[in-house]
């Protein structure tokens, strides 16, 4: 695990990672701050309940213990909202309704959902994902939402489009919006035959709940095969484009955050192992599983890409 003893960017403005300053103080900002918690739920008061309990379904099963969900609300990565591990904190000013989700670009109708409606729309339910971050740190959670497939077909992008596109907010709430070091806003994508993988997942709930701001609520995507700062947060715009977008940590530092961040043990950050993981809430490590474990259902996404970075 990194110890970094000073942002790289306050010499240079080209190293940022999503490695907080110090993995020690991190830690312990996280266990303060569930300290604070003290067994109260953490919700943006405004966010209404899931319109109906979503069943689990029993093929994603995570495959080990899940992460208490007080460790899951408290330690986020969330840049909008600062550095470290307090965001979850200020992210309870994200007001979570009206909230509409906007589609445009390369589609039949360029159109405006408001999210309840989208949830009416969408076959909800219940998976417990794995999910890994790029600073060697792991989750288990259960997220409740719907297949990114369902989306598409709502959606009828042109068969001219390559990729989908998912851009956070931009909230005046948010703080770090005005740290003019990064390319706001957060922007991530997928190539089209990756967004109808299975696997990818729009959480609308975590732990049977509301998705919590700071996780990214009311909507964020999941796609648990790649490293976590592909799932992007609080999304606003969903875009079907022909051409492949600079997503944000790449836009930031190529060399080490690429486009496709497939999980991989064998491929190493340029300044950290990723052979394995640290399980969040427990002093437990365990080794990293290439495509975070999912690779019967991704690798062939892969096939004839090899020449690509495909691992970070
Ligand atoms: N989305 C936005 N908009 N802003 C962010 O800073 N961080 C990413 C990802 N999505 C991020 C984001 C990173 S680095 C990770 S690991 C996951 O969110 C963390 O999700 P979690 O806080 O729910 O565990």
């Amino acid at each position: 695990m990194p110890i970094i003893t000073r942002r790289e960017w306050e010499t240079r403005g080209a190293r940022i990672t999503p490695e907080t300053a110090v993995i020690g103080r991190r830690t312990l900002l996280g266990a303060s701050a569930s300290l604070a918690l003290a067994g109260r739920s953490v919700r943006a008061a405004e966010a209404p309940a899931l319109p109906e309990a979503a069943p689990r379904n029993p093929a994603f099963d995570g495959g080990r213990a899940l992460t208490e969900e007080k460790w899951a609300e408290t330690y986020n990565n969330y840049y909008e909202w600062g550095e470290d591990k307090t965001i979850w904190r200020d992210a309870q000013a994200l007001k979570q309704r009206p909230w509409t989700v906007k589609f445009e670009g390369l589609l039949n109708q360029p159109r405006v959902v408001g999210v309840d409606d989208l949830l009416k729309q969408m076959p909800l339910e219940e998976r417990v994902y794995r999910h890994r971050c790029v600073e060697a740190w792991a989750m288990t959670v259960p997220w409740t939402g719907f297949p990114l497939q369902a989306l598409l077909k709502m959606a009828e992008p042109l068969g001219s489009a390559k990729f989908v596109v998912f851009e956070t907010v931009q909230d005046p709430s948010m703080p770090n919006l005005r740290n003019p070091i990064y390319p706001w806003p957060y922007v991530e994508a997928l190539t089209m035959d990756e967004a109808a993988n299975d696997l990818a997942f729009m959480s609308v709930g975590l732990f049977g709940k509301p998705l919590p701001p700071q996780n990214g609520g009311p909507i964020r995507l999941t796609v648990p095969w790649k490293y976590g700062f592909k799932s992007a947060k609080s999304i606003g715009t969903i875009r079907f484009a022909e051409k492949r977008p600079t997503t944000f940590w790449e836009g930031i530092n190529p060399d080490e955050y690429g486009f496709w961040a497939n999980v991989n043990p064998n491929v190493p950050h340029p300044r950290w192992s990723q052979a394995n993981e640290r399980l969040i809430g427990t002093n437990d490590r365990a080794p990293t599983q290439i495509y975070n474990g999912y690779g019967s259902s991704v690798a062939a996404l892969y096939a004839g890409r090899q020449s690509e970075k495909l691992y970070m």
